[in-house]
C-alpha cells in the first residue's frame, strides 16, 4: 500500500483529485466507486471546481456508492442520495441514469443487494474505488468482524458509528441502526482504491490499517492485500504510524513521473 502524509486537510483533497482526473482522462467512461461522510467533502469541491474549469468531464463516467441508510427514502435530508446529490451530482455533468446508490426503502434487501452487485459487474467493474475510513476501522459501512470476503449485505452500526455519524441526524437517537453497504469483496475487487483519511480521531485506525495485522477487527486492513491502493492523509491521521518517516521519504524520492 503506498501512504501519502500531507500537511492539511486541503492538500489531501487536492492529491486525491488527481488521481480522479487521471482515471477519467484516461477511460473517460469510468466506473467510479463513491464514499460519503465528512472526508471526502473536500475532494468532491475540488472535483466541482476541474468540472467548471473545463478540466474534467463526467458524461461519459459512471458512479455506485458504497452504502445508505436502510429505511431512507432518497430525498431523506439524512440519506447518502442526499448527501450525494448536495456535495457533488447536481453541481457535475455525469449522467442522471449512471449515478447509483444502494436503496434504502428495498421491499426485499437481499434481492436488492444481489441486483447492486449484478449492476457493478455489468457496467465492468469499479475502476477507482474512493474509501473514508471509520474510527473502528470500517470502510464502506463494514464494521470490525465484517466477513473479509462480504458482498453487499444489511449490516448493523456499531455503537461508536451512530455516535460518529449523530451530527447529521441531530442525534444519536435519530441515526438508522441498519444499513445496505457493499462488501469487503466487492471493494477489494476495485481495480484501484484510494483511501482518505484526516484528523486526530483517525489516527488509531489508519496505523491498524497500515501496520496492524490483516484482521476482520479492522477490515480496512485487508486493504494491505490490494494489489493498487494508495491512502493520502493529513499529519495528523499520521500521528500514530510506527513508519511514517519512511513514507515522506519515499513520496519526497519518487520519480517525477510517479508523483500526483
Ligand atoms: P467520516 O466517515 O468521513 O465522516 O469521518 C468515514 C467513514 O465512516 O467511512
Amino acid at each position: 500500500m503506498e501512504v501519502i502524509i500531507r500537511s492539511d486537510a486541503g492538500a489531501v483533497s487536492k492529491g486525491a483529485a488527481q488521481y480522479f482526473k487521471q482515471q477519467l482522462e484516461a477511460k473517460p467512461a469510468s466506473v467510479l466507486g463513491l464514499a460519503t461522510g465528512s472526508t471526502p467533502v473536500g475532494l468532491y469541491r475540488e472535483l466541482i471546481a476541474l468540472y467548471q474549469a473545463r478540466l474534467l468531464d463526467f458524461s461519459r463516467a459512471a458512479s455506485f456508492n458504497l452504502d445508505e441508510y436502510l429505511g431512507l427514502p432518497a430525498a431523506h435530508p439524512g440519506s447518502y442520495h442526499s448527501f450525494m446529490k448536495e456535495n457533488l451530482f447536481s453541481h457535475i455533468n455525469l449522467p442522471l441514469e449512471n449515478q447509483h446508490l444502494p436503496d434504502g426503502t428495498s421491499s426485499d434487501v437481499p434481492a436488492h443487494c444481489i441486483s447492486y452487485e449484478e449492476s457493478i459487474k455489468s457496467a465492468g467493474g469499479i475502476d477507482l474505488q474512493l474509501l473514508g475510513l471509520g474510527s473502528d476501522g470500517h470502510i464502506g459501512f463494514n464494521e470490525p468482524s465484517s466477513s473479509l470476503s462480504s458482498r453487499t449485505r444489511i449490516k448493523t452500526l456499531t455503537p461508536r458509528t451512530i455516535s460518529d455519524n449523530a451530527q447529521y441526524f441531530g442525534g444519536e437517537e435519530n441515526v438508522p441502526h441498519h444499513v445496505i453497504t457493499m462488501g469487503v469483496g466487492t471493494i477489494m475487487e476495485a481495480r484501484q482504491c484510494v483511501v482518505l483519511a484526516l484528523g486526530a480521531k483517525k489516527a488509531a485506525a489508519v496505523a491498524a490499517m497500515v501496520e496492524g495485522p490483516i484482521t476482520a477487527s479492522c477490515p480496512a486492513s485487508i486493504l494491505q492485500m490490494h494489489p493498487r491502493c494508495t491512502l493520502i492523509i493529513d499529519e495528523a491521521a499520521a500521528s500514530a504510524l510506527l513508519r511514517g518517516d519512511y513514507y515522506r521519504w519515499v513520496y519526497d524520492n519518487k520519480p517525477l513521473w510517479q508523483k500526483i
